[in-house]
């Protein structure tokens, strides 16, 4: 296990390249299973999320070539219909191989992925919509098996749940139903670009989905799907990140490349809000500090609401932005680790029932703090960049699953990070 030596007061510029999306490619790879043909993946985020898709597709039986952010698969046989704990565990985003897998065996057996930090993680949704689909669905010995003996049937199929839709139960859905008998309507879909990017590449592989990016997708069923050359679309969290990282610590601007400004609204958005310079062109999007910085209040909500995925990174700027913020989490009311641990650098935070009250302090100190999940660990790099002195992260593994070598993407911006061995 490897951590991170933060070294305090950066200041930023110049540019950066965003990888390509982790949560669009991890659906992407698992659709692959929907062909027998040889699909060409195109910017596929070398994180360790997607090299453990890339392990269950090969368990399952699919050949696999990987070079520089490009991905070749083909499925030509499926070995197995089941996706075994030790795989699954390490990633709840394996639970999209369902679909596929259900759409080309008429069965499944996937472990469950349980709960993790950011809360409980259920997959109800993912199952009334196969079910909706024609299959049963069993769960015994900690694994879900989705069987449809007489094969899958469109229908229409409420996704929507308690906390907004979907995204991954929209995907398995989707995945399921392009290869069912008839017409499939999911109302109370996910509207996240993820999924029109998913959609996008399923229609290059012949499948009939209009409405992708809408809360009503239809699917007509096809009998098969071909291959695909596919470029997965940038990665509205990482860049959201940076921007955060630029709102905190710009000497003069840094500018993102390589991104789509339309996905971000919502967090450029808040950040005019704040009084950073924000300027876009078609796809790059450039940020300077804010003279007099202001709080924000914030809630997050599905797409095309502020997301939860940037929660912990705005947490982070707002505990050092003078005044009161208030920040909710509607979606995930737990995801609030990375806030105990900003606590033991100095922040002012306090949090009760989904929401974070945060009143910005002038300074944070180093301490020696532990990532907790992907985004608090991302909400602890960017706090110990600004901090007094040298933060030391450990279990940085977090970090790893998600974004792409996030410490020599700072270090070319002028940061001071070290990676180091844990025993170091
Ligand atoms: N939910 C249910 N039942 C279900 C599924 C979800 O009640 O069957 C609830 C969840 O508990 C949550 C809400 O619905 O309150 C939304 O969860 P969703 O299913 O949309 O989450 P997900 O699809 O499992 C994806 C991203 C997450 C991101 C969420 C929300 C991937 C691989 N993961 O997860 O990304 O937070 O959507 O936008 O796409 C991350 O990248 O750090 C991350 C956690």
């Amino acid at each position: 296990m490897e951590k991170f030596i933060v070294h305090g007061g950066a200041e930023l510029e110049g540019s950066v390249n965003i990888s390509g999306s982790k949560n669009a490619s991890l659906p992407i790879l698992a659709a692959t299973l929907l062909t027998k043909e040889q699909c060409v993946i195109r910017r596929v985020p070398d994180v360790s999320d997607t090299n453990y898709m890339l392990q269950i597709l090969q368990n399952l039986g699919a050949e696999v070539e990987r070079a520089s952010g490009t991905v070749i698969i083909k499925c030509e046989k499926l070995r197995s219909h089941e996706a075994p704990y030790d795989l699954v565990r390490k990633m709840r985003a394996s639970v999209c191989v369902m679909g596929p897998l259900l759409a080309r065996h008429n069965r499944a057996n996937v472990s469950l992925p349980g709960g993790c930090v950011i809360g409980d993680r259920p997959i109800d949704l993912h199952l009334r919509g196969l079910e909706g689909l024609g299959a049963e669905a069993t769960v015994e010995g900690g694994n879900v098996h989705l069987e449809a003996r007489y094969g899958l049937k469109g229908d229409t199929i409420d996704m929507s749940g308690k906390h907004g839709a979907t995204v991954l139960g929209t995907d398995n859905v989707m995945m399921a139903a392009v290869l069912a008998q008839g017409t499939t309507v999911i109302n109370g879909a996910a509207c996240e670009p993820e999924v029109v990017d998913l959609a996008d590449m399923l229609n290059a592989m012949g499948a009939k989905i209009t409405g992708a990016g809408t809360s009503c997708i239809t699917i007509e069923g096809v009998s098969e799907l071909g291959g695909v050359e596919h470029t997965v679309i940038p990665d509205r969290i990482e860049a959201g990140t940076f921007l955060v990282a630029g709102a905190m610590a710009a000497k003069s601007k840094i500018t993102l490349k390589r991104v789509n400004p339309e996905h971000l609204t919502a967090v450029t958005d808040v950040l005019e809000s704040c009084g950073c310079k924000i300027e876009k062109e078609e796809d790059t999007i450039s940020i300077s500090k804010a003279e007099n910085p202001i709080g924000a209040n914030i809630t997050t909500e599905p797409y095309p609401g502020f997301p939860t995925d940037m929660q912990a990174q705005m947490c982070a700027l707002f505990a050092l932005t003078p005044g009161i913020s208030v920040v909710t989490d509607t979606i995930f009311p737990q995801r609030f680790m990375h806030a105990s641990e900003m606590k033991r650098m100095g922040a002012d935070i306090k949090v009760d029932d989904g929401t974070a009250v945060i009143n910005g302090v002038e300074k944070m100190s180093a301490a020696p703090v532990m990532a907790s999940d992907l985004r608090a660990s991302a909400a602890l790099v960017l706090s110990g960049l600004l901090a007094k002195g040298n933060t030391e992260i450990s279990r940085v593994y977090h970090i790893d699953r998600g974004y792409e070598h996030i410490d020599d993407k700072l270090i070319d911006l002028g940061a001071n990070i070290e990676r180091l061995p844990a025993n170091a």
